[in-house]
């Protein structure tokens, strides 16, 4: 039987301890390359926090499954089992520019069933968690479920190249959500996006194409105060591949997806 319980006190110390790290990284130089192009960056804390995650798990935890975004982990092609999927910094080219607007996220799943989800904004302190059942919480202070909200009065997080001709959307479907709403934000940082929309922040997210690990720890946590995600068009996600996403709340996400998304 696996003992959630005592995997999730560990996941959160071992993710406290990974955003330790990457504090005291803030006094050394970073070094910083580009992957699949110029302005998709990996530094070494990336890696280093990738593989600090891997290596207490596979010491702990030697049976359990391991998907993360740089490489360090295993060739997931199926959910069963416990599976780890992880970020170990959501917001490289915030964290490379800003040293802030970024986060670590971890989703644990046992057989496609999210049962804990961390995504740990490591500059201000703030840890999201939620374990399946028992509710979403910001540190100690317990995450409400969300409320309704109306689309005028909608604040939204949305990458603006969305709304500029690109090659994903036809971006004269995004551009009257943006006109319509109160406000759009971008952070660039999925989890963190997530996190957002889970403690009220932001009412709703969109994006193109987001990874199994940008979303893997935020799907728990929205799940936990009653939000909906899905993909752009009201599909279930796919946790093994590539997906458009929307997350939201409960009323606004149906709206949306009627009125401007799939019409
Ligand atoms: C990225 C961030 C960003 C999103 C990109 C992701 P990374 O993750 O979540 O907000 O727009 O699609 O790839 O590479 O910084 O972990
Ligand atoms: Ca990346
Ligand atoms: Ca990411
Ligand atoms: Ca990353």
């Amino acid at each position: 039987m696996t003992n959630w319980k005592e995997i999730d006190q560990k996941a959160k110390e071992w993710v406290r301890e990974a955003g330790e790290r990457i504090r005291d990284s803030f006094k050394s130089s970073l070094s910083i390359q580009f992957k699949s192009n110029p302005n998709d960056l990996v530094t070494n804390m990336d890696k280093d926090i990738e593989q600090f995650l891997i290596g207490k798990i596979q010491e702990t935890y030697p049976g359990h499954k391991i998907l993360g975004e740089e490489g360090y982990g295993d060739d997931v092609t199926s959910l069963d089992g416990v599976i780890w999927i992880i970020d170990p910094i959501d917001g490289t080219m915030n964290f490379v520019h800003q040293q802030r607007n970024f986060a670590i996220s971890v989703g644990i799943y046992g057989d496609g069933i999210g049962y804990i989800g961390l995504i740990y904004d490591v500059v201000h302190n703030e840890l999201y968690h939620a374990f399946k059942g028992e509710g979403a919480y910001m540190n100690e202070i317990q995450l409400p479920m969300l409320d309704k909200v109306k689309i005028e009065e909608a604040v939204i997080g949305i990458n603006p190249v969305w709304v500029t001709e690109n090659k994903r959307i036809d971006h004269t479907i995004i551009a009257p959500i943006v006109k319509k709403v109160r406000g759009a934000r971008s952070y660039g940082s999925a989890a963190l996006e997530c996190a957002y929309v889970a403690s009220g922040r932001l009412d709703a997210y969109l994006t193109m194409r987001l990874a199994p690990w940008d979303i893997a720890a935020g799907l728990i946590l929205i799940e936990e105060v009653g939000g909906t995600a899905s993909t752009l068009t009201g599909e279930k996600l796919n946790l093994l591949t590539k997906n458009s996403f929307f997350v939201g709340e409960k009323n606004l996400h149906e709206h949306m997806l009627k009125e401007y998304l799939n019409r």
